[in-house]
């Protein structure tokens, strides 16, 4: 039975949150709270499928089995609802890098992609770097609580427009997109020949239900590729293993190219074990997993609450990854910074990172031990005190 409240130690492991904290952020004492994986072990059924295959002592080519297709299917369709073909399914070894492929794969050079803001940092780079045009979709900030701005998304749309990158649910801002503000997007996206990449990795972490956009409609499925992986659930990042789904014969054997072209399509055996034990035996693991990041986020609430602080959030949707807003103190974005990274010697994500909406937001990874979560908020509080 998982223990999340076990303190499992990282540092020295060859882990990015803890041991590349120096490189991103200049020191090496802090408690690292940003990049999005978590503190607790990988479920013990994936640890010991993966053990089983160590255990043979023989790492050559794998093959991937027509069971680990019908492990995503099954899952889509006992978590989502959503009913895939298992050939409608492309393995991709990373969600960034199937990102990539599709904005080379939908567009052409100099295109307009579309993003909403504040988003991924690296739905930046995956435009950017394939030399298309990045156009914001900034969400409206009600009181903390974001939507889509529709109408400012209808009137970026121009002749080369070609691509909406959709975050579903939503990182930084937690939100688990409603059916009926999706089918909104994906009716303007149908009326102008839009095609949406929908990067749905934070699914499983949902505190409410989650619509895949694609299960919405076939039409809405026509013009969409969804990318996915269990990494974030379960804790498997480290083993880049990802899929695409697509329905649409026309995209996906274009998608194909491309991911064969850049040659990202081959995973590794133990993320192939990964994806296949974790769909099929995970189920109870993620409710238990959900319970957990509940009672932490309702945790970071009581204790801002308790000590009178004036860091805001609204409650995520989805998500380990809290956004903080610090409007509430006087201090610019400089000020908070310093005060978190060098006097509460906390390192989370700069919300300007996410773009420049970002301003005076940080993003809280609480996928910890709560143990942990109270010595990092207690550091914060000691040293964010109003001017
Ligand atoms: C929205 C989103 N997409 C993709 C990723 C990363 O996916 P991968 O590690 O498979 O490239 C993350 C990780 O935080 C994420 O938040």
């Amino acid at each position: 039975m998982q223990n999340f409240d076990e303190v499992i130690q990282r540092k020295n492991t060859n882990c990015v949150k803890y041991d590349a904290v120096k490189r991103y952020f200049k020191k090496d004492d802090v408690q690292p709270l940003w990049v999005a994986d978590m503190d607790f072990k990988t479920p013990e059924f994936i640890v010991k499928a993966i053990q089983t295959k160590v255990a043979q002592q023989v790492f050559g080519y794998p093959e991937p089995n027509i069971s680990l297709f019908k492990s995503i299917k099954n899952w889509m369709s006992k978590r989502h609802q959503w009913e895939i073909d298992t050939k409608d399914v492309l393995l991709v070894s990373g969600v960034v890098a199937g990102l990539s492929a599709a904005v080379e794969a939908f567009s052409s050079e100099n295109d307009e992609v579309i993003i909403q803001t504040p988003v991924y940092y690296p739905f930046y780079s995956v435009i950017k770097n394939n030399n298309r045009t990045l156009v914001e979709n900034p969400l409206i900030n009600d009181n903390g609580r974001y939507s889509m701005d529709i109408e400012d998304f209808k009137s970026k749309i121009t002749p080369k427009t070609k691509i909406l990158i959709l975050c579903s649910p939503h990182n930084p801002v937690g939100r688990v997109w409603k059916k009926e503000e999706l089918k909104e997007i994906a009716k303007i996206c149908l009326n102008f020949g839009i095609k949406i990449i929908s990067d749905e990795i934070h699914s499983d972490i949902v505190y409410k239900k989650f619509t895949p956009i694609a299960s919405i409609s076939k039409d809405i499925a026509d013009i969409t590729l969804t990318l996915n992986s269990p990494s974030k659930t379960f804790n498997l990042a480290g083993l880049n293993s990802s899929y695409a789904i697509c329905s649409n014969k026309n995209m996906l054997q274009k998608y194909k190219r491309i991911i064969t072209k850049r040659e990202i399509g081959s995973l590794n055996m133990f993320g192939l074990i990964a994806i296949e034990t974790a769909y099929n035996e995970g189920d109870i693991w993620v409710e238990k997993l959900l319970i957990y990041l509940k009672s932490n986020i309702s945790f970071v609430k009581d204790f801002f609450k308790k000590h009178d602080m004036m860091v805001d959030f609204e409650n995520p949707e989805s998500t380990y990854l809290i956004w903080l807003n610090f409007k509430g103190y006087n201090f610019t974005h400089k000020e908070i910074e310093d005060k978190l990274l060098s006097d509460a010697k906390v390192a989370l994500n700069d919300g300007l990172s996410f773009g420049s909406n970002g301003n005076l937001y940080f993003r809280i990874n609480i996928a910890l031990p709560k143990k942990e979560l109270e010595a990092a908020l207690k550091k914060i509080f000691r040293n964010l005190k109003p001017k």
